[in-house]
């Protein structure tokens, strides 16, 4: 009964449009750029009006608050062991946007008490409400618990550069990730290019791969140059966007946020996806309690 009201309850907060996006930037190779991405794609959603969290979980190196230049005192973790309230862990950031560090790694959610997952669901549940975006930077260091988080997110965009390791990485990430779920909504994103054709050729092939080995469709979301920009704004620790918006990689994500906000990805009308974010997280814990 109480798994049908809460249904019921999801399903009205669905159609009212009220629950803010999940979406996770991952890659296959580590050190392609998702951070600095995340960072100022979240500043400019937030620069066109939308509310916008980014939930770093780079565990061990959370490093978001290192690029905007603003430390977190306490991080998710802190928060599910019943340390500090939500609101501890939220932290407002500069450029308008908010941020929450994961903390250290975590068992697969599955093993976690039932007060501990009903923490994270009202934290979540919480932010789904009050944020048109909730963006997590998926780092490198994997663990059991990201990867729980990984299969209850809607949206996935997947960063890589032109070269052919990084390709074939982004693609075993993606052939991954659908396996497990094949209702995700995937968007390719190529980092560092040299030129434009560079980055078409690797966006179309990663696309034409995934429609011909695993059937689904993904999502172009652009490309954006290699710009030492981005280098000069890391040691600055001010984000690239807003120390340099007049630098080529600027310019790209700003016209890849436009393109975004708009849904015009892949020259295509792309509609809002679904939002069942709680409910599969939900799913994920009570499976193996049954
Ligand atoms: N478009 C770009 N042009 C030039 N350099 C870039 C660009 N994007 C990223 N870099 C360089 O790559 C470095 C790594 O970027 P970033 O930390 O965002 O990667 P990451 O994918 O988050 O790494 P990790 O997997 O370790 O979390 C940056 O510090 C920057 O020097
Ligand atoms: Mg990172």
């Amino acid at each position: 009964m109480r798994d049908q009201a809460e249904t019921l309850r999801m399903k009205i907060l669905e159609s009212q449009g009220a629950l803010g996006r999940s979406i996770a930037v991952v890659s296959g190779k580590g050190g392609v750029g998702k951070s600095n991405f995340i960072t100022n794609f979240a500043i400019n959603l937030a620069n066109r009006g939308k509310k916008v969290v980014i939930v770093d979980m780079d565990i061990g190196m959370a490093n978001i608050h290192i690029l905007i230049g603003q430390p977190a005192q306490y991080n998710l973790k802190d928060y599910l062991e019943g340390k500090v309230t939500f609101t501890d862990i939220l932290y407002s950031g500069p450029y308008n946007i908010h941020y929450i560090s994961g903390g250290s790694a975590l068992a697969s959610v599955v093993e976690w008490s039932n007060e501990m997952f009903e923490a994270l669901i009202a934290g979540f549940e919480m932010l789904q409400k009050n944020f048109d975006f909730i963006l997590f930077d998926m780092g490198a260091g994997a663990s059991n618990w990201s990867l729980d988080l990984l299969k209850s997110i809607d949206e996935i965009i997947v960063i890589s550069t032109s070269e052919p390791t990084s390709i074939t990485d982004a693609y075993s990430m993606m052939k991954y990730i659908h396996l497990k779920d094949r209702d995700k909504r995937f968007y390719l994103l190529c980092n560092r290019v040299y030129t434009n054709e560079e980055g078409q050729e690797t966006l179309i092939r990663l696309k034409n791969t995934m429609r011909k080995f695993l059937s689904k469709d993904v999502y172009i979301l652009g490309a954006l140059p290699e710009d030492q920009a981005v280098r000069k704004a890391v040691i600055e620790q001010v984000p690239f966007t807003i120390s340099y918006p007049k630098a080529n990689v600027s310019k790209s994500l700003i016209e890849i946020v436009s393109r975004f906000v708009d849904q015009q990805i892949n020259e295509e009308y792309a509609p809002v996806p679904s939002n069942t974010f709680l409910s599969k997280l939900r799913r994920i814990f009570s499976k193996g309690r049954d």
